[in-house]
């Protein structure tokens, strides 16, 4: 059933950029202006979601990372998204395909194979993509998963960088303090929903 109503917004950009900083933050506020909205996220907290955590941790090979990911993505669609845009809702997302492409591509996966398999996803209405130094978003993150490592995530940024050229995302530079950024996506959203409205 694609019979969609609400509004379907992705937070994307490299770890430590604040995206659950924002996501949450404008979740409250949106809420706070009448809209009904769901805060999701990537890996979701559904079973493929949880599996993925769990894998994430034993260094495996970047095309299952790429084939768990987007298996979560197909059931986090079907369970979370799509009936919560049916009931009209604004979805709020952090991460989604893009994610998958820029940093599965940036572990030496085929770019191509990669939107293959990830054709089948819900088009988000909005992305809003947090740009950031990739040495000050390292220097922001408490944990040691996976993938920070400051050259690696130069290479996704950079990936970020070209699809939110080619995808036309809402670039925001995410490397100023927290409540400039926060007003600056309020205005963004803000705009775009009065856009859409009229
Ligand atoms: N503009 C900012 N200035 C300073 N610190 C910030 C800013 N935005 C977020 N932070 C802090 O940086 C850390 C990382 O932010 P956050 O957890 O929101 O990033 P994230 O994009 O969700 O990262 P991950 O992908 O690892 O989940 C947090 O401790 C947060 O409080
Ligand atoms: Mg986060």
């Amino acid at each position: 059933m694609e019979n969609k109503s609400g509004k379907f917004i992705v937070l994307e950009g490299i770890d430590g950029c604040g995206k659950s900083t924002h996501a949450r933050l404008l979740t409250k506020w949106l809420a706070s202006k009448g809209f009904s909205v769901l805060h999701t996220k990537e890996p979701s907290r559904g079973p493929i979601g949880l599996l993925l955590r769990q894998y994430l941790k034993l260094n495996a090979p970047p095309r299952v990372d790429a084939l768990l990911f987007t298996a979560d993505r197909a059931e986090h669609l079907e369970r979370e998204i799509k009936p919560a845009l049916n009931n009209g809702m604004v979805v709020v997302c952090e991460r989604y395909v893009y994610s998958t492409i820029a940093y599965q591509a940036a572990q030496g996966l085929n770019l191509n194979w990669l939107k293959k398999l990830n054709s089948f996803v819900l088009k988000p209405d909005l992305v809003l993509f947090l740009d950031i130094r990739p040495d000050i978003a390292v220097k922001r993150t408490t944990t040691n998963e996976k993938f920070e490592e400051l050259s690696f995530l130069k290479k996704v940024n950079a990936n970020f960088k070209k699809l939110a050229k080619n995808e036309q995302f809402l670039t925001i530079n995410a490397g100023r303090g927290k409540k400039v950024v926060q007003e600056e996506i309020r205005k963004k959203v803000l705009d775009w929903l009065t856009k859409e409205s009229l």
